[in-house]
């Protein structure tokens, strides 16, 4: 996701240095070019040789070296996104107040936006006022700054301070820095996950839906830049990004409700859910007791969703359905595309292994409303909403 990103890292003289032999190594995975800029306190934290091997670039620490000079505005001009981590009490005061005495400064003062500090200290040096005036100085200046973590500090006390985990550094950035924009003009709705329909008030209907497809493409269109609304019905997987509106439905009426609410404003819909297709007739107000041998459940049908939103749909509007077969599938995916009036359909067979309800990966055959199809490899489902996406867009 951060493929033809420049990337400077400053490290600077705190304990945590050590974590950015993990913070390199994730930047350099997802694509970015990353170079390395040390403040001399920081070799005492962590290996240069490390550093450079990781980032594939020489790790450069003064403004002179060799008899010759690092060229901190050609850096400052060179980098998409400048990341100060750790950041030190020391540096954010020297930062704040324009001080140059290092190459990792210099360049700092050299670049105009596009740059993080993820603090790192003591729990007494961060609730300094001092540390935190400096901190709203470099805000005023439209610098990012993360928060710190509360934990087990250096010092050996619990607090306030600690560096965020490289895993929550890389998410921050993937999220602020590293959307394509691709689909930034597109409003986007998805649905996902089963529903749930009460039959007493400890009993439901439901079925096997995890949600993982629909929250995986969630994930990609937001990465694409789209503006994300996912209804989700009940289940533990989330959108990693914090940016993607969850709204969280029980029943298929509360889904369909919240769908009709959101379709308006939709340029694009993606009906991922597993929608239960029939409810209990009544619903019990107490807990149904244990008594015949035989228990009758009179079941009534739900709303189709789906065919509700093709019915509204406008010219602009583009409607993705899902169809989970057994038998016939080709056929029954055409009818479905054609009686819900969608622009494409995507066919889950249940006779693919590993593809469908739970697993981690899927096998999809996307057709469009000519009957054209498009069939993916067995892959995870994240990559078959890149490619569901690289053949309705791209
Ligand atoms: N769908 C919906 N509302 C329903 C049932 C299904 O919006 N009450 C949507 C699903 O989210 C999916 C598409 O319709 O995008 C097809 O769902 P599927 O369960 O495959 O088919 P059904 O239309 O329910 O028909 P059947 O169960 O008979 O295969």
């Amino acid at each position: 996701m951060l493929e033809g990103k420049n990337i400077i890292l400053g490290i600077t003289g705190g304990i945590a240095a050590y974590k950015m032999t993990s913070l390199t190594r994730l930047l350099v995975k997802e694509g970015a070019s990353v170079k390395i800029i040390m403040s001399p306190e920081a070799v005492q934290f962590v290996s240069p040789l490390v550093l450079s091997t990781l980032s594939n670039n020489e790790v450069l620490i003064h403004l002179h070296e060799n008899n010759q000079w690092n060229n901190h505005i050609e850096l400052a001009t060179w980098a998409d996104l400048m990341i100060i981590a750790p950041a030190t009490a020391n540096t954010i005061a020297k930062a704040a107040h324009g001080l140059s005495d290092s190459l990792l400064l210099a360049t700092f003062l050299s670049k105009k936006s596009n740059i993080l500090f993820v603090p790192a200290m003591d729990e007494d040096m961060w609730l300094n006022p001092i540390t935190q005036q400096n901190i709203d100085i470099l805000k005023s200046f439209h610098h990012d700054i993360l928060p710190v973590g509360e934990g087990f500090l250096a010092s050996g006390i619990e607090g306030k301070g600690r560096m965020l985990e490289p895993e929550e550094i890389l998410l921050y950035i993937k999220e602020h820095y590293g959307r394509s924009k691709s689909l930034s003009s597109k409003k986007i709705l998805i649905t996902a996950g089963p529903t749930q329909e009460s039959i007493d008030p400890v009993r439901f209907i439901s079925n096997h839906s995890s949600g993982k497809m629909g929250v995986a493409l969630a994930e990609v269109c937001y990465e694409n830049g789209a503006e994300v609304t996912l209804i989700l019905g009940p289940t533990d997987v989330k959108p990693i990004y914090k940016g993607i509106e969850v709204v969280s439905v029980i029943t298929a009426e509360e889904m369909k409700i919240t769908c009709d609410e959101y379709f308006k404003d939709t340029n694009i819909l993606f009906m991922a859910a597993a929608v239960a297709d029939y409810k209990p007739m009544t619903r019990s107000s107490q807990k149904i007791k244990k008594k015949d041998e035989e228990l009758e459940l009179k079941l009534c049908k739900n709303d189709d969703i789906l065919k509700g939103l093709g019915l509204k749909k406008k010219e602009d509007q583009v409607i993705i359905g899902f169809a989970l077969e057994s038998e016939n599938e080709i056929e029954n995916a055409l009818s479905k595309l054609k009686s819900k009036n969608l622009d494409f359909i995507v066919l889950n067979s249940l006779k693919d292994e590993g593809a469908g309800f739970g697993y981690e990966t899927n096998q999809v055959t996307l057709i469009n409303k000519k009957g054209d199809k498009f069939p993916s490899d067995l892959l995870s489902k994240k990559e078959i909403a890149k490619f569901i996406l690289s053949h309705l867009f791209f």
